[in-house]
Protein backbone atom coordinates (compact mmCIF):
# COMPACT_ATOMS: atom_id res chain seq x y z
CA UNK A 1 0.00 0.00 0.00
CA UNK A 2 1.54 3.19 -0.80
CA UNK A 3 1.91 5.04 2.62
CA UNK A 4 1.96 8.94 2.79
CA UNK A 5 5.67 10.88 3.05
CA UNK A 6 7.05 10.64 6.22
CA UNK A 7 3.98 8.70 7.64
CA UNK A 8 5.84 6.74 10.30
CA UNK A 9 6.59 9.83 11.82
CA UNK A 10 2.83 10.54 12.06
CA UNK A 11 2.07 7.75 13.56
CA UNK A 12 3.61 8.98 16.55
CA UNK A 13 1.12 9.26 19.54
CA UNK A 14 1.91 13.37 19.56
CA UNK A 15 0.85 13.73 15.48
CA UNK A 16 -2.47 11.78 16.18
CA UNK A 17 -4.48 15.22 15.81
CA UNK A 18 -2.35 16.35 12.66
CA UNK A 19 -2.71 13.10 11.34
CA UNK A 20 -6.69 13.23 10.94
CA UNK A 21 -6.17 16.09 8.55
CA UNK A 22 -3.25 14.72 6.81
CA UNK A 23 -5.52 11.03 6.42
CA UNK A 24 -8.07 13.31 4.69
CA UNK A 25 -5.30 13.81 1.86
CA UNK A 26 -4.23 10.25 1.76
CA UNK A 27 -7.36 9.13 1.00
CA UNK A 28 -7.39 10.77 -1.87
CA UNK A 29 -4.27 8.61 -3.09
CA UNK A 30 -5.07 5.95 -5.89
CA UNK A 31 -5.93 2.69 -4.28
CA UNK A 32 -3.44 0.83 -6.82
CA UNK A 33 -0.58 2.31 -8.14
CA UNK A 34 0.62 2.62 -11.60
CA UNK A 35 2.77 4.52 -14.24
CA UNK A 36 -0.64 6.36 -15.08
CA UNK A 37 -2.28 7.92 -12.41
CA UNK A 38 -5.64 9.71 -12.31
CA UNK A 39 -5.61 13.78 -11.75
CA UNK A 40 -4.94 14.62 -8.15
CA UNK A 41 -6.99 17.20 -6.16
CA UNK A 42 -4.05 18.48 -4.68
CA UNK A 43 -1.10 20.71 -5.79
CA UNK A 44 1.67 22.65 -4.31
CA UNK A 45 2.23 26.03 -6.48
CA UNK A 46 6.30 28.25 -5.72
CA UNK A 47 4.85 31.87 -5.67
CA UNK A 48 8.43 32.60 -5.28
CA UNK A 49 11.41 30.57 -3.64
CA UNK A 50 12.76 33.44 -1.91
CA UNK A 51 12.56 33.28 2.11
CA UNK A 52 13.49 35.86 4.57
CA UNK A 53 14.78 33.00 7.27
CA UNK A 54 17.71 30.95 6.84
CA UNK A 55 16.82 27.62 9.16
CA UNK A 56 19.65 25.34 9.82
CA UNK A 57 17.80 22.52 8.36
CA UNK A 58 16.59 24.15 5.53
CA UNK A 59 17.94 23.77 1.47
CA UNK A 60 16.50 27.41 0.92
CA UNK A 61 19.90 28.99 2.27
CA UNK A 62 22.24 26.73 0.41
CA UNK A 63 20.27 26.90 -2.64
CA UNK A 64 21.92 27.76 -5.80
CA UNK A 65 18.75 28.49 -8.06
CA UNK A 66 18.52 31.94 -8.64
CA UNK A 67 15.44 33.73 -7.32
CA UNK A 68 12.42 33.82 -9.31
CA UNK A 69 8.82 34.78 -8.69
CA UNK A 70 5.99 33.41 -10.42
CA UNK A 71 3.95 34.59 -13.69
CA UNK A 72 0.58 35.52 -13.38
CA UNK A 73 -0.73 34.18 -16.89
CA UNK A 74 1.22 31.05 -16.00
CA UNK A 75 -0.50 30.57 -12.89
CA UNK A 76 -3.87 31.10 -14.56
CA UNK A 77 -3.13 29.00 -16.92
CA UNK A 78 -2.20 26.20 -14.51
CA UNK A 79 -5.49 27.18 -12.07
CA UNK A 80 -7.86 27.15 -14.87
CA UNK A 81 -7.04 23.74 -16.66
CA UNK A 82 -6.49 21.71 -13.50
CA UNK A 83 -9.63 23.29 -11.70
CA UNK A 84 -11.16 21.04 -15.16
CA UNK A 85 -9.89 17.72 -14.06
CA UNK A 86 -11.01 18.01 -10.49
CA UNK A 87 -8.59 19.88 -8.99
CA UNK A 88 -9.29 21.35 -5.05
CA UNK A 89 -6.95 21.86 -3.46
CA UNK A 90 -4.28 24.51 -3.74
CA UNK A 91 -0.93 25.03 -1.43
CA UNK A 92 0.94 28.27 -2.14
CA UNK A 93 4.21 27.57 -1.27
CA UNK A 94 6.71 24.83 -1.59
CA UNK A 95 10.41 26.08 -1.00
CA UNK A 96 10.07 29.98 -0.33
CA UNK A 97 8.03 31.95 1.99
CA UNK A 98 4.73 32.93 1.01
CA UNK A 99 4.29 36.29 2.69
CA UNK A 100 7.56 37.38 0.65
CA UNK A 101 5.67 37.40 -2.55
CA UNK A 102 3.66 41.29 -2.74
CA UNK A 103 0.67 39.27 -4.75
CA UNK A 104 0.14 36.66 -2.45
CA UNK A 105 -3.58 38.14 -2.19
CA UNK A 106 -3.87 37.83 -6.17
CA UNK A 107 -2.57 34.02 -6.23
CA UNK A 108 -5.57 33.46 -3.44
CA UNK A 109 -8.24 35.24 -5.02
CA UNK A 110 -7.40 33.60 -8.37
CA UNK A 111 -7.86 30.27 -7.15
CA UNK A 112 -11.23 30.93 -5.31
CA UNK A 113 -12.16 33.07 -8.37
CA UNK A 114 -11.57 29.24 -10.15
CA UNK A 115 -13.48 27.29 -8.20
CA UNK A 116 -10.26 25.85 -5.88
CA UNK A 117 -11.99 24.65 -2.54
CA UNK A 118 -9.23 24.97 -0.20
CA UNK A 119 -6.34 27.66 -0.24
CA UNK A 120 -3.40 27.21 1.96
CA UNK A 121 0.05 28.24 3.08
CA UNK A 122 2.49 27.52 5.22
CA UNK A 123 4.55 30.28 6.81
CA UNK A 124 7.40 30.78 8.97
CA UNK A 125 5.13 33.25 10.76
CA UNK A 126 7.26 36.36 10.78
CA UNK A 127 5.69 38.68 7.93
CA UNK A 128 2.09 37.06 8.62
CA UNK A 129 0.97 40.64 10.78
CA UNK A 130 -2.96 40.70 11.46
CA UNK A 131 -3.33 42.89 8.54
CA UNK A 132 -1.75 41.10 6.25
CA UNK A 133 -3.70 37.79 7.26
CA UNK A 134 -6.64 40.11 7.48
CA UNK A 135 -6.53 40.75 3.80
CA UNK A 136 -5.03 37.46 3.17
CA UNK A 137 -8.38 35.63 4.32
CA UNK A 138 -10.49 38.33 2.92
CA UNK A 139 -8.91 37.16 -0.97
CA UNK A 140 -10.03 33.17 0.11
CA UNK A 141 -7.51 32.21 2.56
CA UNK A 142 -8.94 28.76 3.93
CA UNK A 143 -5.41 27.48 5.82
CA UNK A 144 -2.60 28.89 7.17
CA UNK A 145 0.43 26.51 9.03
CA UNK A 146 2.81 28.47 11.20
CA UNK A 147 6.88 26.42 10.98
CA UNK A 148 7.74 27.20 14.41
CA UNK A 149 11.25 25.61 14.89
CA UNK A 150 12.03 25.85 18.76
CA UNK A 151 9.78 27.02 21.84
CA UNK A 152 12.75 29.14 23.29
CA UNK A 153 13.97 32.45 22.00
CA UNK A 154 17.42 31.47 22.02
CA UNK A 155 17.59 28.40 20.21
CA UNK A 156 14.55 30.00 17.76
CA UNK A 157 17.46 31.95 16.31
CA UNK A 158 19.97 29.29 15.88
CA UNK A 159 17.75 27.40 14.11
CA UNK A 160 16.18 30.34 11.91
CA UNK A 161 18.94 32.39 11.84
CA UNK A 162 16.63 35.24 12.45
CA UNK A 163 15.28 36.82 15.88
CA UNK A 164 11.98 36.20 15.28
CA UNK A 165 10.37 34.48 18.10
CA UNK A 166 8.87 36.99 19.88
CA UNK A 167 7.53 38.32 16.65
CA UNK A 168 6.14 35.21 15.39
CA UNK A 169 3.91 34.81 18.77
CA UNK A 170 2.90 37.67 19.02
CA UNK A 171 1.28 37.31 15.14
CA UNK A 172 -0.23 33.65 16.46
CA UNK A 173 -1.73 35.32 19.18
CA UNK A 174 -3.00 38.27 17.27
CA UNK A 175 -4.32 36.28 15.00
CA UNK A 176 -6.02 33.98 17.23
CA UNK A 177 -7.77 36.29 19.23
CA UNK A 178 -9.40 38.19 16.08
CA UNK A 179 -10.60 34.82 14.81
CA UNK A 180 -12.19 34.45 18.18
CA UNK A 181 -13.47 37.90 18.82
CA UNK A 182 -15.24 38.29 15.19
CA UNK A 183 -15.63 33.89 14.92
CA UNK A 184 -13.40 33.45 11.64
CA UNK A 185 -13.36 30.33 10.23
CA UNK A 186 -9.77 30.05 9.48
CA UNK A 187 -7.74 26.87 10.07
CA UNK A 188 -4.50 27.45 11.97
CA UNK A 189 -2.01 24.85 12.25
CA UNK A 190 1.45 24.32 13.34
CA UNK A 191 4.94 22.72 12.74
CA UNK A 192 8.07 22.00 14.63
CA UNK A 193 10.87 20.27 13.02
CA UNK A 194 12.97 19.32 15.80
CA UNK A 195 16.63 18.66 16.18
CA UNK A 196 18.89 16.76 18.38
CA UNK A 197 19.20 20.31 20.23
CA UNK A 198 15.82 21.57 20.37
CA UNK A 199 14.08 17.80 21.15
CA UNK A 200 13.62 18.43 24.75
CA UNK A 201 11.72 21.39 23.72
CA UNK A 202 8.85 19.36 22.84
CA UNK A 203 6.60 20.37 25.94
CA UNK A 204 7.40 23.24 26.57
CA UNK A 205 5.98 23.95 22.57
CA UNK A 206 2.82 22.35 22.94
CA UNK A 207 2.36 24.37 26.37
CA UNK A 208 3.06 27.26 24.44
CA UNK A 209 1.45 27.11 21.53
CA UNK A 210 -1.01 23.86 21.23
CA UNK A 211 -3.54 27.01 22.69
CA UNK A 212 -3.64 28.63 19.48
CA UNK A 213 -3.52 25.85 17.05
CA UNK A 214 -6.11 23.42 15.85
CA UNK A 215 -3.05 20.79 15.37
CA UNK A 216 0.00 20.86 15.16
CA UNK A 217 3.03 18.33 13.58
CA UNK A 218 6.00 17.00 15.64
CA UNK A 219 8.69 15.28 13.73
CA UNK A 220 12.28 15.22 13.42
CA UNK A 221 14.50 17.10 10.68
CA UNK A 222 14.99 15.10 8.08
CA UNK A 223 16.49 15.11 4.50
CA UNK A 224 14.36 17.54 2.79
CA UNK A 225 14.71 15.45 -0.28
CA UNK A 226 17.86 14.15 -0.18
CA UNK A 227 20.44 16.84 -1.13
CA UNK A 228 22.25 17.27 1.78
CA UNK A 229 22.10 14.11 4.20
CA UNK A 230 25.88 14.51 5.88
CA UNK A 231 24.81 18.04 7.41
CA UNK A 232 21.29 16.86 8.75
CA UNK A 233 22.79 13.61 9.86
CA UNK A 234 25.37 16.02 12.37
CA UNK A 235 21.88 17.25 13.82
CA UNK A 236 19.45 15.04 13.73
CA UNK A 237 19.89 11.46 15.01
CA UNK A 238 16.79 9.86 12.69
CA UNK A 239 17.93 10.78 9.73
CA UNK A 240 21.10 8.58 10.28
CA UNK A 241 18.69 5.50 10.32
CA UNK A 242 20.00 3.48 7.36
CA UNK A 243 16.96 1.79 5.08
CA UNK A 244 16.83 -1.25 3.17
CA UNK A 245 14.56 -2.04 0.27
CA UNK A 246 11.75 -3.58 2.79
CA UNK A 247 11.40 -0.30 4.51
CA UNK A 248 10.81 2.39 1.67
CA UNK A 249 8.18 3.10 0.25
CA UNK A 250 7.42 4.64 -3.29
CA UNK A 251 6.90 8.37 -3.05
CA UNK A 252 3.11 9.62 -2.53
CA UNK A 253 4.06 13.21 -4.25
CA UNK A 254 4.48 11.44 -7.72
CA UNK A 255 0.82 10.05 -7.70
CA UNK A 256 -1.17 12.80 -5.30
CA UNK A 257 -0.08 16.09 -6.17
CA UNK A 258 1.05 18.46 -8.91
CA UNK A 259 4.00 20.88 -7.77
CA UNK A 260 4.40 23.97 -10.16
CA UNK A 261 7.88 25.87 -9.65
CA UNK A 262 8.36 29.98 -10.34
CA UNK A 263 9.85 29.08 -13.45
CA UNK A 264 6.83 27.27 -14.38
CA UNK A 265 7.88 24.09 -14.70
CA UNK A 266 6.00 20.74 -13.23
CA UNK A 267 8.12 18.65 -11.31
CA UNK A 268 7.60 15.85 -8.88
CA UNK A 269 8.93 16.76 -5.25
CA UNK A 270 7.72 19.40 -3.72
CA UNK A 271 11.67 20.28 -2.58
CA UNK A 272 12.64 20.37 -4.92
CA UNK A 273 15.39 23.48 -4.80
CA UNK A 274 17.92 22.36 -8.05
CA UNK A 275 15.05 21.48 -10.71
CA UNK A 276 16.04 17.90 -10.67
CA UNK A 277 12.62 16.17 -10.75
CA UNK A 278 11.37 18.71 -13.43
CA UNK A 279 9.28 16.75 -15.82
CA UNK A 280 7.71 19.64 -18.20
CA UNK A 281 7.98 23.37 -18.99
CA UNK A 282 4.30 24.07 -18.57
CA UNK A 283 5.05 27.88 -18.82
CA UNK A 284 6.14 27.07 -22.67
CA UNK A 285 4.11 24.09 -23.42
CA UNK A 286 0.90 24.06 -25.51
CA UNK A 287 0.04 20.50 -23.75
CA UNK A 288 -3.06 20.48 -21.46
CA UNK A 289 -1.64 20.05 -17.40
CA UNK A 290 -3.93 16.35 -17.52
CA UNK A 291 -1.07 15.52 -20.77
CA UNK A 292 1.71 16.42 -18.83
CA UNK A 293 0.56 14.75 -15.52
CA UNK A 294 0.61 11.57 -17.31
CA UNK A 295 3.48 11.94 -19.67
CA UNK A 296 6.37 9.52 -20.85
CA UNK A 297 9.25 11.24 -18.21
CA UNK A 298 6.84 11.24 -15.16
CA UNK A 299 5.58 7.30 -16.04
CA UNK A 300 9.23 6.22 -16.11
CA UNK A 301 9.83 7.63 -12.92
CA UNK A 302 6.59 6.44 -10.92
CA UNK A 303 7.82 2.40 -12.54
CA UNK A 304 11.16 3.38 -10.94
CA UNK A 305 9.56 3.93 -7.47
CA UNK A 306 7.47 1.08 -7.77
CA UNK A 307 9.84 -0.92 -8.48
CA UNK A 308 12.50 0.39 -5.85
CA UNK A 309 14.97 0.64 -8.49
CA UNK A 310 15.80 4.49 -7.71
CA UNK A 311 19.90 4.24 -9.06
CA UNK A 312 21.19 7.99 -10.21
CA UNK A 313 18.22 9.78 -9.09
CA UNK A 314 17.80 12.07 -6.06
CA UNK A 315 14.95 9.75 -4.98
CA UNK A 316 17.56 7.14 -4.12
CA UNK A 317 19.17 10.08 -0.80
CA UNK A 318 15.73 10.91 0.08
CA UNK A 319 14.41 7.75 0.23
CA UNK A 320 17.52 5.27 1.59
CA UNK A 321 19.24 8.55 2.85
CA UNK A 322 22.39 7.97 0.75
CA UNK A 323 24.78 10.24 -0.82
CA UNK A 324 25.21 8.64 -4.13
CA UNK A 325 25.53 11.00 -7.24
CA UNK A 326 22.58 11.63 -9.26
CA UNK A 327 21.32 13.51 -12.88
CA UNK A 328 18.10 15.17 -13.41
CA UNK A 329 15.52 13.58 -15.09
CA UNK A 330 14.90 16.06 -18.01
CA UNK A 331 17.07 18.75 -19.25
CA UNK A 332 16.08 22.08 -17.34
CA UNK A 333 18.00 25.46 -18.74
CA UNK A 334 17.72 27.66 -15.44
CA UNK A 335 19.79 30.55 -13.75
CA UNK A 336 21.87 29.72 -10.95
CA UNK A 337 22.78 32.16 -8.40
CA UNK A 338 24.26 31.10 -5.31
CA UNK A 339 24.23 33.25 -1.67
CA UNK A 340 27.51 32.47 -0.62
CA UNK A 341 26.18 35.10 2.35
CA UNK A 342 23.39 32.72 3.27
CA UNK A 343 25.50 29.45 3.14
CA UNK A 344 28.15 30.36 5.42
CA UNK A 345 25.86 31.73 7.95
CA UNK A 346 24.55 28.09 8.33
CA UNK A 347 27.72 26.60 7.97
CA UNK A 348 28.80 28.89 10.90
CA UNK A 349 25.91 27.97 13.08
CA UNK A 350 26.14 24.72 12.09
CA UNK A 351 29.38 24.61 14.85
CA UNK A 352 26.92 25.88 17.62
CA UNK A 353 24.25 23.65 16.52
CA UNK A 354 26.15 20.20 17.12
CA UNK A 355 25.87 18.18 20.34
CA UNK A 356 29.19 18.16 21.92
C1 LIG B 1 10.49 24.76 3.09
S1 LIG B 1 9.28 25.52 4.10
C2 LIG B 1 8.55 26.72 3.04
C3 LIG B 1 7.43 27.51 3.68
C4 LIG B 1 7.79 28.51 4.75
N1 LIG B 1 8.96 29.25 4.49
C5 LIG B 1 7.84 27.84 6.11
O1 LIG B 1 8.92 27.79 6.71
O2 LIG B 1 6.81 27.39 6.55
C6 LIG B 1 8.00 24.29 4.20
C7 LIG B 1 8.09 23.42 5.43
O3 LIG B 1 9.23 22.58 5.36
C8 LIG B 1 9.74 22.43 6.68
N2 LIG B 1 11.14 21.98 6.59
C9 LIG B 1 12.22 22.68 6.19
N3 LIG B 1 13.33 21.92 6.26
C10 LIG B 1 12.95 20.70 6.72
C11 LIG B 1 13.62 19.47 7.01
N4 LIG B 1 14.95 19.35 6.84
N5 LIG B 1 12.90 18.43 7.49
C12 LIG B 1 11.55 18.54 7.64
N6 LIG B 1 10.85 19.66 7.37
C13 LIG B 1 11.55 20.72 6.93
C14 LIG B 1 9.57 23.83 7.25
O4 LIG B 1 9.68 23.86 8.67
C15 LIG B 1 8.19 24.18 6.76
O5 LIG B 1 7.20 23.72 7.64
S1 LIG C 1 12.02 26.34 6.51
FE1 LIG C 1 10.84 28.00 5.60
S2 LIG C 1 11.45 29.75 6.86
FE2 LIG C 1 12.98 28.26 7.17
S3 LIG C 1 14.58 28.76 5.65
FE3 LIG C 1 13.26 27.14 4.79
S4 LIG C 1 11.83 28.25 3.58
FE4 LIG C 1 12.73 29.72 4.99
Amino acid sequence: MLKPFNYKLFLENINSKYRKIIHKRSDQLPKKLSENAPFPKNCLVEISNSCNHECIFCNSPRMERRLNKLNEKTYEKFISQSVQHGMEEVGLYSTGEPFMSKNLNWFIKTAKENGIKRVYITTNGSLASIDKVKSAKKAGLDSIKFSINSATKENYLLVHGKNDFDKVTQNISNIFKWKKDENIDLEMLGSFIYTDKTKHEIDLFKKTFDKYLLATMIIPAGTQGGRFNSDIKKISTPSRVKKSKDDIHPCSFLWDRIILTCEGYITACAVDYELDLVYADFRNSELDISEIWNNNIIKELRKKHLNKDLNNLVCKNCLYGTNDAYKKIMNVSYEKKRNEKNEKKVTDRMQDFQIK
